[in-house]
C-alpha cells in the first residue's frame, strides 16, 4: 500500500540554523523558510535526490511540534512521510487493522497541499506516521 518515502521530518529550534547546516555542512539544496500559521509550523525542505527531509520549526503557542521539542530540545526526528495513491482507501485499510488516526481521523490538506493523516506512534513502531496522498 505504501509507496515512495516523500520525506523525514525533524523538529528543530530554528530552522534558520537548521537549514544553514545542511546547505553549507551538508551541502544540500535547501528551500526558504515558509511558515504555515495553520499548522503551527514554520518549515524548511532540503530537497535529495530521492526523498526530502523537511525541518519543522514550532510557530505560536499550540504548536504540534512544541511538547515534542520540549522533550529533545536540541532537536529529533519527528515523523516519517510515506505517499499513497489513495488516501481514503489507505484509511479504511489502516482503521480495519486497528491502527489509529490522529485528531478527528479524517485526512486534512497538509504542508504541501495534499490530503494527510497522522497514525499514532504507539501502532507503528513508536514512530509517528504521516501519510501522504501522492
Ligand atoms: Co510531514
Amino acid at each position: 500500500m505504501i509507496g515512495k518515502l516523500n520525506h523525514v521530518a525533524i523538529a528543530v529550534p530554528s530552522v534558520t540554523a537548521a537549514a544553514a547546516l545542511y546547505r553549507d555542512k551538508l551541502g544540500a539544496s535547501v528551500s526558504e523558510p515558509v511558515p504555515l500559521p495553520d499548522h503551527g509550523v514554520t518549515t524548511v525542505f532540503v530537497t535529495l535526490p530521492n526523498a526530502k527531509i523537511e525541518l519543522v520549526e514550532p510557530l505560536g503557542d499550540a504548536s504540534p511540534v512544541a511538547a515534542f521539542l520540549a522533550r529533545n530540545p536540541q532537536g529529533g526526528m519527528h515523523h516519517l512521510c510515506y505517499e499513497v495513491a489513495d488516501i481514503a482507501a489507505a484509511r479504511h485499510r489502516l482503521k480495519a487493522g486497528g491502527a489509529r488516526i490522529l485528531g478527528d481521523g479524517e485526512p486534512k490538506i497538509g504542508a504541501h497541499g495534499k490530503p494527510v493523516l497522522f497514525l499514532h506512534p504507539k501502532d507503528m513502531l513508536g514512530t509517528l506516521i504521516e501519510i501522504e496522498q501522492a
